[in-house]
């Protein structure tokens, strides 16, 4: 694997169920992904988008094929808390409250620090994860119990969670579809603000062609039945992406490129492996 490359991902396959109730999940999916780059990943439900993250993040193993994620595998990398991980629904732990929930990574198997490898960055003090959760928002509800709050809210606790870890890699699954548009488009701001002070590269999942141009360098385009990539779009347009740009032609050209691909994936015959 080549030094600046993060992630890759070759020949993967996932099946879940086996002889006729077989459902492949994932088909000989190839994705390499450079170090410090924003990726999104879109597709229509169900084509294997967290299926992919699920694999990055070592909670689930492919069937066949190999998950790389920093030159080693991806357990040694979640070991060493180099990942983090947002989860399509937020699951925090019911019983603490927000501010401990979102303390709780760094205080769990503290010796993971001593199994960051060389060249990596080393590991790095706790942010302070009071003003994280005031910056998404959530001044008033650091001492509430997770039942206590809103979806929203509770995404966006995940999301400070994910994000105090200063991971290398960092796995958003929707993190922002449970969100009011003010909010998300809040939010976007401050995750590229983040982003553009790491060298994180982040795995982002998305339903929205916008949100997948506004953020990211490349978008890959996955189609169903079974699940796999179509496509791997660049996007080719300055940083930092302002709101006054969201409405220029390059903007806009972007956006059918994807669209476009998107109908392709919906209307993508299944394929004979499928079965
Ligand atoms: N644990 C599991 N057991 C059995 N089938 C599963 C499991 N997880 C996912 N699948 C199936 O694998 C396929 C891909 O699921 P996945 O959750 O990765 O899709 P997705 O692209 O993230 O969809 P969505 O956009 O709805 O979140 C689906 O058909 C799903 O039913
Ligand atoms: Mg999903």
């Amino acid at each position: 694997m080549a030094a600046n490359t993060a992630i890759r991902i070759a020949e993967a396959r996932k099946v879940y169920g086996s002889g006729s109730s077989a459902m492949v999940a994932l088909h000989d999916v190839d994705l390499e992904i450079p170090t410090g780059r924003f990726v999104s990943i879109i597709g229509p439900s169900g084509c294997g988008k967290s299926t992919l993250l699920r694999l990055i993040a070592d909670l689930e193993t492919p069937d066949a094929g190999s998950v790389e994620v920093l030159g080693g595998s991806a357990a040694d990398a979640c070991d060493g808390k180099h990942v983090g991980f947002v989860p399509q629904s937020p699951a925090l732990l019911p019983w603490l409250n927000v501010l401990h929930n979102v303390t709780l990574p760094h205080k769990v198997n503290r010796g993971a620090s001593r199994k960051r490898r060389a060249g990596a960055a080393d590991a790095r003090p706790m942010p302070d994860m009071e003003q994280l959760l005031r910056a998404v928002g959530l001044d008033d509800a650091m001492h509430k119990l997770p039942s206590e709050l809103s979806g929203g809210m509770q995404q966006r606790v995940a999301i400070v969670r994910a994000m105090g870890l200063q991971p290398d890699v960092l796995l958003m699954d929707e993190p922002f579809s449970a969100l009011d548009e003010f909010t998300r488009e809040a939010l976007q701001e401050q995750l590229l603000d983040l982003w553009d002070d790491t060298t994180a590269t982040v795995v982002f999942v998305t339903h929205s062609v916008s949100e997948a141009v506004r953020l990211s360098d490349q978008v890959v385009v996955m189609a169903p039945r079974p699940g796999r990539i179509i496509d791997v779009i660049d996007v080719d347009l300055p940083r930092p992406r302002r709101w006054d740009r969201f409405t220029s032609d390059a903007f806009h050209h972007y956006e059918n490129l994807i669209r476009e691909c998107l109908q392709s994936a919906w209307h993508s015959p299944d394929l004979p492996s499928a079965a």
